[in-house]
């Protein structure tokens, strides 16, 4: 039987963490670039209904959901975060999805141990492995996992440069954590992990307008069913409290980029290549 949701008064809203707060509001929680990433890694890794797929730091699912509505795929997705790991699993039967090909489990990218060597066609990390502590076993265990040839495919969050104290504190206490700041630098280099750089595009984000944020915020909270239970100044709080977290992500994201990168699984040294080439 379902478990009952917990039902919070106007003070514990206040007060809730902000990754209880993203569970209670259910927010997607999409890569940059949302479905138009999940496209880009799906046509540029080639992958089709015979593919295994491994979505790590899953969230709430909506990447392992995208991948497998446009490519009928096999998806398992993983994250550390058991309340993400059960609304994912939720929204599977909901999106008509056939329970055969995807699923949602807990799972740390730092031990990959339940998944045998050489499984996935392509691995998704997204800006998860921005938040991922011991990169270096991380990378190991996907290498491990991933058949040979395979894709691994993350999309960074990255500063344009340094940014401003006060901005980095505001997310900080925001997320109720430290954040670390990545530079572009910081995501160019893999070749000794014997990862192949097989495709990059950088992006900028669009900087949203108090009026759009509003819009968003009412919009968004609206459409949650499950919010219905909460009475009319617990849904304006609700919103309040979005509405001043998205206000601060907006500012911050203005100051980053972000890049869709896959690194192909390679197990002879590339030869280096001279003579490259542009769009004329
Ligand atoms: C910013 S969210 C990722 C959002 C979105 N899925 C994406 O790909 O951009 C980071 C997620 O990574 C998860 N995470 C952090 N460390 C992890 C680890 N070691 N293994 C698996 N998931 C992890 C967090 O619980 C969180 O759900």
């Amino acid at each position: 039987m379902q478990k009952k949701m917990k039902r919070y008064n106007k003070n514990e809203i206040m007060q809730l963490n902000y990754t209880d707060f993203i569970s209670l509001i259910k927010e997607e929680n999409r890569p940059s670039g949302g479905k138009k990433t999940i496209r880009e890694i799906a046509i540029n890794s080639f992958i089709n209904e015979n593919s295994n797929v491994l979505e790590i730091g899953c969230t709430n699912g909506f990447s392992s959901i995208e991948i497998n509505k446009i490519t009928n795929c096999n998806v398992i997705g993983i994250d550390i975060n058991r309340n993400s790991i059960k609304n994912a699993n939720e929204k599977i039967k909901s999106n008509g999805l056939d329970e055969s090909k995807i699923r949602f489990e807990y799972g740390d990218a730092e031990d990959l141990s339940t998944f045998e060597d050489n499984t996935f066609d392509l691995i998704i990390c997204g800006n998860a492995i921005s938040f991922i502590n011991n990169k270096d076993k991380a990378f190991n265990e996907i290498i491990r996992v991933l058949k040979p040839n395979g894709f691994i495919s993350i999309v960074p969050i990255w500063y344009k440069e340094k940014p401003n104290i006060n901005i980095i504190k505001k997310v900080n206490q925001e997320l109720g954590f430290e954040i670390h700041c990545y530079y572009k630098e910081d995501w160019m280099n893999y070749e000794d992990k014997k990862l192949e750089l097989y495709y990059k595009k950088d992006y900028s984000f669009i900087y949203c307008s108090k009026r759009q944020i509003e819009s968003y915020v009412n919009k968004m909270i609206d459409s949650k069913n499950h919010l219905k239970i909460y009475n009319e100044d617990e849904i304006n709080l609700i919103k309040t409290r979005w509405g001043k977290t998205i206000n601060i992500f907006n500012e911050n994201l203005s100051l980053t980029n972000y890049s869709v990168i896959l690194l192909r699984k390679n197990l002879v040294p590339e030869e280096p290549e001279i003579f490259l080439t542009k769009g004329c």
